[in-house]
């Protein structure tokens, strides 16, 4: 079985102040700096990139960005690029976050074209696929996972996964103090890699699949600790210093 390795990756959402991002990631750098194998990341407001940038280059945690345009430039109002994400030294941008979907009327195909842009641009895209309660409790949640995944393979192609990261974030679990178990997560994380298995096994084996949802520094371990789990994609708790380290802590082998 392919080694991979763990990544923590923080999701700010829109939170922070100059002066809350300051201390938070001045814990965060310090507090975290014996954890060699983990890979720690924060994705930040877009205002507070030059921040993330200055406070830290030269450390050990990365950054990125929470949404992208999927357009390289030109008359987009309000719109941020790729390349510029890249100009401010992001690894990571999150595509296709739930609540971009559900908030901003984001379906498959502009998710897909998204995390193509930032694959273009040289950024590793985090993309985000679950489902909701109804979606669970109808029985289609494998399908709704499915259509999310494969519409992004089907305009990349399969070997575009080798540079990105996938997020399993089932809707109700997010936001809500609801975690998914860690068999219910293990399960879609199995069946995730599965269906990318039956296109390219390298690239399944390969790939990180972070788990978002909930999680806390009293609950990461039980979830790392699944096979098929890589890692969290943290949203409240990502927050708080206290909670964010211990779940880098909890993603050590
Ligand atoms: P949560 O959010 O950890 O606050 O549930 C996770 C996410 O939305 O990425």
């Amino acid at each position: 079985m392919a080694r991979r390795s763990k990544l923590v990756a923080g999701n700010w959402k829109m939170h922070g102040s100059t002066a809350q991002n300051q201390g938070l990631l001045n814990a965060v750098i310090s507090r975290t700096v014996e954890l060699k194998e983990v890979g720690i990341a924060v994705s930040v407001p877009y205002p507070y990139l030059a921040q993330a940038q200055s406070v830290l280059a030269n450390t050990h945690v990365s950054w990125g960005a929470q949404n992208v345009s999927q357009h390289e430039k030109g008359a987009y109002t309000g719109e941020v690029s790729a390349a510029m994400l890249v100009d401010f030294g992001c690894r990571y941008v999150i595509v296709g976050h739930s609540e971009r979907r559900a908030l901003y009327g984001e379906d498959s195909h502009t998710v897909a074209l998204k995390f193509r842009a930032a694959q273009a641009a040289g950024l590793i895209p985090i993309l985000c696929v679950g489902e909701t309660l109804d979606q669970r409790d109808a029985g289609i949640t494998e399908q709704v996972v499915a259509e999310q995944l494969d519409t992004v393979v089907e305009l990349t192609g399969v070997s575009a996964l080798a540079k990105a990261v996938l997020a399993y974030e089932p809707v109700w679990a997010i936001g809500t103090g609801k975690t998914a178990t860690p068999q219910q997560a293990q399960d879609v994380h199995a069946f995730i890699r599965r269906r990318i298995a039956a296109n390219d096994s390298v690239v399944a084996g390969e790939l990180q699949v972070l788990y978002g949802g909930s999680v806390k520094a009293s609950n990461a371990a039980e979830l790392f600790g699944m096979p098929d789990i890589d890692g969290g994609l943290i949203g409240g708790a990502s927050l708080v210093a206290d909670e964010f380290v211990a779940i880098c802590d909890a993603a050590k082998n």
